[in-house]
């Protein structure tokens, strides 16, 4: 899809990878709607006449509201980034069943009713794209945050099925896969923290900018999945085809924690 002049509605646009889309959309000429809970942050990524809502998206009435303003604004809405999220750090054995809800609300059931209220307008338009923004843990389950995982799985398993049941309606759907992006993702997240390994390897991370471009090119040529840095297939391959002497390996990173 040609991003100009399309309106784009961004999920968790106040920081992180979320703020560098709409950078990044509105530099290529898109017309943005952008939330997120923090209304001062929204307004210092936010790029001239873009419409902001504030609202905390575990909560139903922000998610119908932040629908409605944009329409009521644009009058369309094209282009759909499910990008707001957290982290969860812990056992999920041990985890609290209050914070797993938490989870599965902000990572995806939130992404599922903005994605249901949006498909009503698409679907009566007969165009639209829904780009979800999961994780490389949402391909290859990682055993310091599997509950993260979990919803990031359950997001990507969405994004594949909505991808086949919209097929003849003019919508598709792409699945992002980011590895690490050097945003204040782990400072947000929730629980404890990753092992010891898994911080050092943040030197490998890319910037939150390479990974919006990596999602703009990936709405441009109607992709599927988009995981970035490339590199990070690597992974998804070797759990394919070597699940045990990756999941030993997981494993071993877990006992450091
Ligand atoms: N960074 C990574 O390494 C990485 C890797 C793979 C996938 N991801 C995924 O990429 C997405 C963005 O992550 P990020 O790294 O940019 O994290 P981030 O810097 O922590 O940004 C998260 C965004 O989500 C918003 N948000 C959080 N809770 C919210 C709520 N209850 N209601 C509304 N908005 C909320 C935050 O805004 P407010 O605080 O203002 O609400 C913020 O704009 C997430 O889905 C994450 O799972 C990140």
């Amino acid at each position: 899809m040609r991003i100009e002049g399309k309106v784009v509605l961004i999920t968790g646009a106040s920081q992180g990878i979320g703020a560098a889309c709409a950078a990044e959309f509105a530099s290529h000429g898109a017309r943005l709607s952008l939330t997120a809970r923090t209304e001062e942050g929204l307004r210092q990524a936010a790029p001239k006449d873009a419409l902001l809502t504030a609202g905390d998206l575990t909560r139903d009435e922000t998610r119908r509201i932040v629908v409605s303003r944009t329409l009521e604004r644009f009058g369309a809405i094209d282009i759909l980034i499910n990008n707001a999220g957290a982290g969860l750090y812990g056992p999920s054995w041990s985890t609290p069943m209050e914070e797993v809800r938490w989870l599965m609300e902000l990572n995806f059931f939130a992404p599922l009713a903005l994605t249901q209220s949006v498909l009503t307008h698409m679907r009566s338009r007969r165009t639209g794209v829904i780009v979800n923004i999961g994780s490389i843990a949402g391909k290859v389950p990682l055993p310091w945050m599997t509950l993260y995982s979990v919803s990031k799985y359950a997001l990507g398993a969405l994004t594949e099925g909505q991808r086949m049941e919209l097929r003849r309606e003019g919508i598709r759907t792409l699945m992002v896969c980011p590895g690490y992006v050097k945003t204040a993702f782990q400072q947000n997240a929730r629980g404890g923290q990753p092992p010891e390994t898994v911080l050092l390897s943040r030197r490998f991370a890319i910037s939150s900018a390479e990974c919006a471009r990596a999602i703009r090119r990936g709405v441009e040529r109607d992709a599927r999945t988009v995981v970035t840095p490339r590199a990070a297939w690597l992974l998804v391959l070797a759990m394919r085809l070597f699940p045990a002497l990756v999941e030993g390996r997981m494993a071993a990173i877990n006992q450091t924690a």
